[in-house]
């Protein structure tokens, strides 16, 4: 199909836009020249999970342009969380966006995307509240207005989101379908270091020594899926016991719910989510579960 070229935008290169109303311009005239958008959100610090998420974009079906942002969204995080500290390796990331084959990346700053007075937020239903949420009170109202900012803004057939933050990617889905945006959302499966610990950019904080407890979640997980034939309080009980046996962490919930994150799961598909801190440093994981 021949297009034309909009400005900002150069086939095979990867354009960088700070400016949100620029790359606003340029999908819009890439959809109407028929292109079809892949889209990665991302807060930086990029690892192999993002990698895996940005390869899921370039090889979505019918897609032709791949859209990453890069933004630490300070909605998102409560007062005294790790917004100051959280990395922003900015060059780093913009080199495996152009390895990954990335044509377009939005790195708007906090004005940009927040303007004086602007204070609409999207509310999430009660799991905003559950799980994450009753740790982070106001997280994912952070999250889904960011999210729904980005949709807008970049204006995607398609967005991926790692299983990692299972909740996250649950609600976001959830919001898609709820407020009527005209795109599919897709998970994609967390990707591990070799001793099982889940990828994640706050994997940074960890100490030498904090590493191996770190994978205790992981192996709790496993624990958990491995008697999930004997029903869910087994599951449960048996992820309780490698968790208990590392001292060193301190476990904020472990349960068991159904695929949407409805609670008293009995049997079939299930998903077992963790959240424990490390020291200051917050850990997350989750595994599918068959009851
Ligand atoms: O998962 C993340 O990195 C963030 O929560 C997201 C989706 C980019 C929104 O800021």
């Amino acid at each position: 199909m021949t297009t034309k070229k909009p400005r900002g935008f150069t086939p095979g290169q990867l354009t960088v836009h700070a400016d949100p109303g620029e790359l606003r311009a340029v999908t819009r005239t890439l959809r109407v020249a028929g292109r079809r958008i892949a889209f990665v959100a991302t807060m930086g610090a990029l690892h192999e999970g993002h990698r895996e998420l940005i390869r899921h974009a370039r090889l979505a079906k019918g897609a032709s342009v791949t859209v990453v942002s890069i933004f630490v969204n300070p909605l998102q995080f409560a007062p005294g969380e790790d917004l100051q500290r959280y990395p922003r390796p900015l060059e780093a990331d913009l080199e495996m966006c152009r390895e990954e084959g990335v044509e377009l990346v939005l790195t708007p700053g906090v004005e940009d995307m927040y303007p004086e007075g602007a204070d609409t937020t999207v509310v999430p239903g009660p799991l905003g509240s559950e799980l994450e949420g009753a740790v982070r009170p106001g997280h994912f109202a952070g999250v889904l207005t960011v999210v729904a900012k980005l949709f807008h803004l970049v204006g995607p057939d398609v967005a991926y989101f790692g299983e990692k933050d299972y909740q996250q990617l649950v609600l976001v889905k959830k919001m898609a379908r709820d407020l009527d945006f005209p795109l599919d959302v897709v998970g994609v499966p967390t990707v591990r270091e070799p001793d099982g610990l889940a990828l994640s950019s706050r994997n940074a904080y960890l100490s030498e020594a904090d590493r191996p407890r770190a994978a205790a979640l992981q192996r709790a997980l496993r624990a958990g899926a491995s008697v999930s034939a004997r029903g869910p309080q087994a599951v449960l009980d048996a992820a309780r016991e490698v968790l208990d046996a590392e001292p060193a962490l301190d476990v904020d919930y472990l349960e068991l719910r159904d695929p949407d994150l409805r609670p008293d799961v009995q049997q079939g598909k299930a998903r077992l989510l963790v959240a424990a801190r490390l020291g200051t440093t917050r850990l997350i994981d989750n595994t599918t579960i068959q009851l």
